[in-house]
């Protein structure tokens, strides 16, 4: 029985902790949220789709899981506040905070047709919503020396060239965050970190690029026989929200199949663009 038990409990990861995750009603946030679940954790998603968020929430209660929403604009200081309170009114603390809402905003590829509008709601919402979530979740963790931030980036927070100027920027301002973040709060006992996916699926990737789910599978991929989808990040964000990444810090994970080490056009392994 003994045995039983303990191997239900290596099997969820997160028994007992608290999460909020921004951006959780639809795509990489949505199959966190779930997969958190599953671990034993109790999950509070933030989101501005209410409708979106409350449905998600609804399926993970009729599965017995711990879930609610609250809204949430993250580029306003009020609603990011909200949030972390909210979840620590409701669970007594807050262990994770995932802060993964983010938009491409419009897909213009010359810079002197980029309007500086355009290109402050990109930042607003990709680095000036993590800098908020990472403010107010280390408020209520510095007291309880522990903690656990992640922050969604891209593998736009390493290279140029695949996605607009603002969007790039955004996420190698979210790394540069995460790593300063982590170095403010590692005294604290929190580990800040990020994650990185390559093109996932999702509403935003399908709008940005123009392609249907089929489209998205059959962009350029370094690694061959697999297809990146929403859960891998999931997968990625578990391992760095549970105790089994304890001294994991300060550290960009990058979900990409190699994609940002090769460059094709001049790879001695003979790698070409297709798919
Ligand atoms: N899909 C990809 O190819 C890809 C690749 C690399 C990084 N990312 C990053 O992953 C994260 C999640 O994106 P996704 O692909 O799951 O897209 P998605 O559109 O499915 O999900 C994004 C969620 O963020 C929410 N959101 C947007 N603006 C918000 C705001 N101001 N306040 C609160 N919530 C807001 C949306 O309502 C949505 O539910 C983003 O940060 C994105 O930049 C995505």
């Amino acid at each position: 029985m003994a045995t039983i038990s303990s191997a239900a409990a290596a099997l969820r990861r997160l028994e007992g902790k608290v999460a909020l995750i921004t951006g959780g009603a639809s795509g990489i946030g949505e199959a966190t949220a779930r997969l958190f679940s599953k671990h034993g954790a109790k999950v509070v998603i933030a989101d501005t789709q209410d409708n979106l968020g409350q449905s998600v929430c609804k399926d993970l209660l009729e599965q017995s899981s711990n879930a609610s929403f609250v809204h949430c604009d993250v580029t306003k200081e009020n609603d990011v506040e909200n949030a972390v309170n909210t979840a620590v009114s409701k669970h007594g603390k807050l262990d994770i905070m995932f802060n993964n809402a983010g938009i491409t905003g419009v897909n213009k590829t010359s810079i002197v047709e980029n309007t500086l509008a355009e290109f402050k709601e990109v930042i607003d919402v990709n680095l000036v919503g993590v800098f908020l979530g990472l403010k107010h979740a280390a408020r209520v963790m510095i007291p309880a020396r522990s903690g656990s931030i992640i922050n969604t980036a891209s593998v736009c927070g390493s290279i140029g060239g695949v996605a607009s100027h603002a969007y790039t920027s955004s996420k190698h301002g979210v790394v540069g965050l995460m790593k300063n973040a982590a170095v403010e709060l590692g005294p604290y006992g929190i580990r800040v970190n990020s994650v990185s996916p390559y093109v996932v699926a999702t509403p935003l990737a399908k709008n940005f690029f123009k392609l249907d789910d089929e489209g998205c599978l059959s962009v350029y991929s370094n690694l061959k026989g697999t297809s990146l989808v929403p859960k891998d990040v999931a997968e990625a964000a578990l391992y760095l929200a549970s105790d089994e990444s304890k001294y994991v810090s300060s550290h960009n994970l990058v979900i990409d199949g190699g994609f940002t080490s090769v460059n094709p056009g001049f790879c001695v392994f003979g790698q070409s663009l297709s798919n």
